[in-house]
């Protein structure tokens, strides 16, 4: 198993590029389930998500090439439709299949995720919201079962909570459903809206792309042609960096972003007391003389991700002050905790609530990442700790970050991926 190990204390500077989005890309792959041609999918980070969804989509009976950052992936040839235990055990977001599966075959069996280290992320709204569309769902021996033999109808949703997984997954089944689904308290952030457009610009008519109300006009199990996607910019890796910039007090540079994603977290950054400068697709963080403290509540697009919470964890140690940091979309969100207290960290918590004491310094460590956004916040802490850190587990890191260490070394950083 490899590790990464880190010697604290180093600038940054330089720059480096941005990769294509994974929770974008995800969901694409699953919607070339609904073409009847090969579609060449770019900007696809090849993390180890993506190299999972593509075997997935293999195993479905799809064909596909991938190639630097582009695959080619035809899906026209899908013949199975059993999404199996091994594959979904590996990656929740396997999950994403089920609507095209069931919209374009009338029925198919999906493992069920299960819980994973950041909570228990049941898919009930997913099965609810297509049982509205006329889908009998079963649940057996922990596979989804669902049928649909004259196909999905367009209904009305109300979704209880905002998913994003849910959201996609029917408007993908809606794509191919006969008649109108109005979604009703849909997700916003900006991989579903790039799933909207590209549906939209294809042949499937979509009212209110990028507001909590989705209108999707069914193809009656009409598949879709489409050549080609381009994955938008990772903004929670682009966010990742601009803090390992901002907890270095380095100035680097970001390129091929979108800033628009990123109001967020730039916001919180200056309220940190970081300054930027923004050109058309790339973003430069500066140092600043003082780290101030800040509170954040985690929530829905366009608020604060909770996929950035664990790293501006990691640089609320260096702030002045205490930090407040309310996780409320997973319930177990918290993992990092007691690996940046074993680096010398103060950091308490009262239920989804951490108060991080900045200043307090910090030691370099043998740590273990617990899942893929916890296990950057160790890599930022290491960052400015003293000594060397050894974070291991990296398994989760490179289910979502493109050479998170080749990266962070052009930008100047000491650290090394070593085998155990
Ligand atoms: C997606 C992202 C993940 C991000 C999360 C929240 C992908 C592949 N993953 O995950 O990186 O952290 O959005 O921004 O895009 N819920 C239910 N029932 C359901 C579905 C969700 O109760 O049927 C709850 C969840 O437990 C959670 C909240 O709703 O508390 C939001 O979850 P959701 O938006 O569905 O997260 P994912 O789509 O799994």
């Amino acid at each position: 198993m490899d590790y990464l190990e880190i010697e604290g204390g180093h600038k940054l500077s330089g720059s480096i590029d941005i990769a294509g989005a994974k929770n974008a890309a995800l969901p694409i792959l699953a919607l070339t389930i609904l073409c009847e041609n090969e579609v060449e999918v770019c900007n696809l980070p090849p993390v180890f998500d993506i190299k999972t969804m593509l075997t997935l989509l293999e195993n479905l009976g799809a064909t596909y090439t991938f190639e630097g950052d582009c695959a080619r992936v035809n899906a026209s040839t899908v013949n199975k439709t059993e999404a199996k235990y091994d594959i979904v055990r590996k990656m929740r977001a396997s999950i994403l299949t089920l609507g095209p599966l069931l919209a374009r075959f009338g029925h198919c069996e999906v493992s069920l995720p299960g819980g994973c280290a950041i909570g228990q992320r049941p898919i009930d709204l997913h099965l609810k919201a297509l049982e509205l569309m006329g889908a009998n769902i079963e649940i057996k021996q922990g596979y989804v079962l669902a049928t649909a033999p004259d196909g999905l109808k367009g209904a009305t949703i109300i979704f209880d909570k905002i998913t994003v997984t849910g959201t996609e997954n029917i408007v993908m089944a809606a794509a191919l459903a006969k008649g109108e689904t109005k979604i009703i308290n849909a997700a916003k952030e900006p991989e579903v809206v790039q799933l909207c457009e590209i549906l939209n610009d294809h042949g499937v008519l979509i009212k209110g792309i990028g507001s909590d109300e989705l209108i999707i006009h069914g193809r009656d199990r009409t598949l879709l042609n489409i050549p080609e996607i381009t994955v938008i910019p990772d903004r929670i890796e682009a966010g990742t960096y601009l803090c390992a910039g901002a907890i270095t007090n380095s100035t680097i540079t970001l390129n091929r972003v979108n800033h628009s994603h990123l109001i967020s977290i730039i916001l919180k950054l200056q309220e940190m007391g970081f300054d930027f400068d923004l050109r058309e697709e790339s973003i430069t963080i500066k140092p600043s003389p003082k780290i101030r403290n800040m509170s954040i509540s985690t929530t829905e697009y366009p608020g604060f991700p909770t996929d950035m919470q664990a790293q501006f964890m990691a640089l609320a140690l260096l702030a002045d002050g205490t930090s407040i940091i309310e996780e409320r979309l997973f319930e177990n969100r918290f993992m990092h905790v007691s690996e940046l207290t074993r680096m010398g960290a103060n950091i308490t918590l009262n239920n989804n609530t951490a108060s991080v004491t900045g200043k307090v310094p910090l030691n370099g460590a043998d740590v273990m990442a617990t899942d893929l956004r916890a296990s950057s916040a160790l890599v930022l802490a290491a960052l400015v700790a003293n000594g060397t850190t050894r974070v291991h587990r990296i398994y989760h890191l490179d289910r979502g970050y493109v050479a998170l260490e080749k990266k962070l070394q052009q930008l100047g950083a000491k650290i090394t991926r070593l085998s155990e």
